[in-house]
């Protein structure tokens, strides 16, 4: 089973990424560049994270050349209608184009942010374009007036909550799906989930290393996330055991439909107006 997932503008990239939400300074330089130097060849940042900056110098650190690896990053939704805001970006990571750019949330003017990703794909800035968290009524709506597709969408996703709401949507319209809370955050009852146990213990891998090798059989790509150099590691040991079909029925079978995270009117209204610090 490949390693990649081929988007709908023929670009590959690799379904195995670090994800660095809640990380800045001295730890994301030292974590980007160990992940990267193990086993990783793609990075997911965000403008609302607020370490694009240390990010780009743990890109710089791992002494990689830029083109064997791929960056990803997320247009903040307060700079839906900031014409200069993909090229700070730019600058903020301390490179010349980025390979995968997403809006973030599908709040405030996300038909121009839109625009926006299109325009500097045009330009060459970015290799792809996608959306996350949005659902399939918002998806459709930029189906309606893009002229190029999205080709990514990232959402929520883990044995738990398997992004069934956007799944089959994505699907027919060629939108690979990118799980994030892949581990569900590091939620206990899903580490020690009773199934996953025995397949860990069967396949002598961890829990963890079982629920990342779920998702790239579901054909997802994925971003976990880990403060410590041994869980990244681990997490990227994931491609040498298969799930067999079975196995894979009885991860479905602990599908709870419930995500960790709850989106609300409240939390839509937080994301529409917390500013990074950089705007402030
Ligand atoms: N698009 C969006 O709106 C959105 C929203 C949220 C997140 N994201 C992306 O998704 C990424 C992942 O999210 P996340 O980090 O919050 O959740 P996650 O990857 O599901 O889980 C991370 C948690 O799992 C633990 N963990 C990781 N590897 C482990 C291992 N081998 N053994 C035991 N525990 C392990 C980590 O602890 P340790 O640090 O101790 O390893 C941490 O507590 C983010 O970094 C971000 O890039 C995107």
């Amino acid at each position: 089973m490949s390693k990649n997932i081929k988007l709908n503008n023929g670009i590959e990239i690799p379904k195995l990424g670090f994800g660095t939400i809640g990380q800045d300074g001295e730890q994301i330089i030292d974590n980007v560049a160990f992940a990267l130097q193990n086993g990783y060849k793609l990075i997911d940042t965000a403008n609302r994270y607020d370490n694009e900056v240390a990010v780009g110098k743990g890109l710089k650190k791992s002494s990689l050349r830029r083109d064997s690896y791929f960056l990803e990053t997320k247009l903040g939704p307060t700079l839906y209608e900031t014409e200069s805001a993909i090229d700070d970006t730019l600058k903020r990571l301390d490179v010349d184009y980025i390979d995968v750019m997403l809006l973030h949330h599908p709040v405030n003017n996300y038909i121009n942010a839109y625009k926006m990703l299109e325009q500097a794909y045009n330009q060459g800035k970015l290799r792809a374009i996608g959306i996350s968290n949005f659902p399939v009524e918002k998806i459709q709506e930029i189906l309606d007036i893009c002229s190029i597709p999205p080709a990514i969408m990232q959402v929520e996703c883990h044995p738990y909550y398997p992004a069934e709401m956007v799944k089959a949507y994505c699907e027919e319209h060629k939108i690979a799906l990118q799980s994030w809370f892949p581990l569900g955050h590091g939620n206990n009852d899903l580490l020690n989930d009773q199934v996953l146990t025995e397949l860990a213990n069967k396949h002598k891998k961890s829990v963890v290393q079982i629920i990342l090798r779920w998702h790239t059989q579901m054909g997802f790509g994925l971003v976990p996330g880990s403060k410590s150099f041994e869980h990244i590691k681990e997490n990227s040991n994931i491609f040498d055991i298969e799930l067999s079909a079975q196995e894979m029925e009885l991860i479905a079978g602990i599908n709870k439909h419930t995500p960790f995270y709850h989106v609300t009117a409240e939390s839509l209204q937080r994301m529409a107006t917390t500013k990074c610090s950089f705007e402030k």
